[in-house]
């Protein structure tokens, strides 16, 4: 048996394959986001070791054969967050996550620097790991000298399972400090922000062993005999390692908090000056290309709050049929990567009218999120990525009418998986079983078994197209009249 633990924003998800890679058992604990100021996005990282316990304890439970039986682990987790350390693995700080926007002048002045774009191959996102350490050091001079490492989330879970400091090539490029053609990190650019290698933890491969798990650990979890546990993957590539989106021409649209269109790839093809991001793959030797949205069913989620109906009762009302495009929603709650990498520009609707009622607004935010994505595909076709169908993942896709608004957006079908949303934790559980059995990774990452295939509505491809350029309008007209 292989376990994949992955890390997510909103929970910790625990999953168990059998060698055969049947899903044999799974269970979830929550986690919270804290944001205590406009663009802040915090996690103590202690809640993460907790919700972990919670999970595999659930497993423990109902599941002890499948767990006891467990030779490998394999991590996934949500990317970019900087976790503090000090010279005793004290934690200095909360982590700062991925959607949290407030370096982003200091990413600003960072990515004015070219060895970045040149040697990490991606813009320096505010969300990015570096400038969130040049934000600490501006503000928080005391922290920053005390901070003997920095990992990412999953690699701090890693060091509470293993003892060990290690990270993996995926994770690793979304902090702008990993050479992400060579697959190394950058004293130069580690350097341009006053730092230094032995910060940073040891590299490998995602599907190669990173240690093992803590005796006390197996024992506790009723686990015997030695436990690897691999690199692992950031939740992206995780997700694509479970969804066999591992070769050229392979794509996937990942409707989680944050929103993905991932594309693997077997070349290094950099492009940052088209807001993708190009990081290594979890298998060696592979790249892939995303584009990112900040905010998928986060904005869902949002409204859910304001209106106290639960996101799938905000779903469930809207049926089956696609509408034409009323009032059009731009998703950017915390401000947005891919294409405009503009942390301060905010959420906005336009063309409200007095027919707009819940269920319309319900539909012009899944639309406005299917729009952003169609911005992705953009950017990843000019940075010579053309994709034609992809398989669809995160929580959001169980509505197939989110999934069959993308797909007409997008003009192009959409593959749901039989499975379902089995995501990062089962691509980190395959990760597992590779780093265990040394196997042929590709052979082993295939697609999964697909159950139905969402189309586009050919008859509303017109009027979504149009509903299309008028949110390509919208954004500068809005950003001309925001602070
Ligand atoms: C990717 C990104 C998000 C997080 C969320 O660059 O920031 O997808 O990984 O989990």
């Amino acid at each position: 048996m292989y376990l994949g633990l992955d890390l997510g924003t909103s929970s910790v998800k625990a999953l168990v394959i059998d060698e055969n890679q049947a899903i044999m058992a799974s269970a979830t604990a929550d986690l919270d986001v804290s944001r205590s100021q406009a663009g802040w996005s915090e996690q103590d990282p202690a809640k993460w070791i907790e919700a972990t316990q919670m999970a595999v304890g659930q497993l423990k439970a109902n599941h002890p054969a499948a767990l006891a039986a467990t030779r490998a682990i394999g991590l996934s987790g949500h990317m970019h967050g900087a976790t503090l350390l000090d010279a005793s693995d004290n934690i200095l700080r909360p982590c700062i996550l991925w959607n949290d926007t407030r370096s982003y002048l200091e990413a600003d002045a960072l990515d004015h620097n070219p060895a970045f774009r040149q040697l990490s191959g991606n813009i320096v996102f505010p969300g990015f790991t570096a400038p969130k350490l040049k934000w600490v050091k501006n503000n928080e001079p005391d922290i920053f000298a005390k901070t003997a490492k920095v990992l990412l989330p999953k690699d701090y879970l890693r060091l509470w399972l293993t003892g060990e400091y290690v990270s993996e090539m995926s994770d690793a490029s979304g902090t702008s400090w990993l050479d992400v053609g060579k697959r190394q990190w950058s004293p130069q650019l580690l350097g341009a922000c006053d730092m230094d290698i032995a910060q940073m933890p040891a590299l490998v491969e995602g599907s190669d062993a990173s240690g093992n798990l803590r005796p006390e650990l197996a024992s506790q979890w009723g686990m015997g005999g030695p436990v690897v546990v691999a690199g692992g993957a950031g939740d992206n590539a995780a997700t694509a390692v479970g969804m066999g989106t591992v070769n050229e021409g392979a794509a996937f649209v990942s409707l989680g908090t944050s929103g993905v269109i991932f594309a693997a790839n077997n070349a290094y093809r950099p492009n940052p000056d088209s807001a993708v991001h190009t990081f290594c793959h979890a298998l060696p030797d592979s790249w892939h290309q995303m584009g990112v949205i900040l905010s998928a069913t986060d904005t869902l989620n949002w409204f859910a709050g304001i209106t106290g109906c639960s996101a799938a009762e905000l779903t469930g009302e809207l049926g089956q049929t696609l509408q034409k495009p009323g009032a059009i929603f731009l998703p950017y709650l915390s401000g947005e990567r891919t294409p405009h990498n503009d942390a301060s520009i905010r959420g906005a609707m336009t063309g409200i009218s007095h027919t707009t009622d819940r269920k319309a607004v319900t539909a012009s935010i899944l639309q406005g999120v299917a729009f952003a994505f169609r911005d992705s595909i953009e950017a990843l076709a000019a940075a010579g990525t053309r994709i034609d169908r992809l398989l669809s993942s995160g929580g959001g896709s169980r509505s197939d009418f989110w999934l069959r608004t993308i797909a007409t957006t997008l003009n192009a079908p959409i593959d749901v998986s039989q499975a379902g949303d089995v995501g990062a934790a089962f691509g980190a559980a395959r990760l597992g079983m590779l780093a265990h059995e040394g196997v042929d990774s590709l052979s082993h990452c295939t697609q999964p078994a697909i159950e139905q295939t969402i189309e586009p509505d050919n008859n509303l491809l017109a009027s979504f197209d149009d509903a299309y350029q008028t949110y390509r309008r919208t954004y500068p007209a809005i950003r001309s009249i925001s602070q």
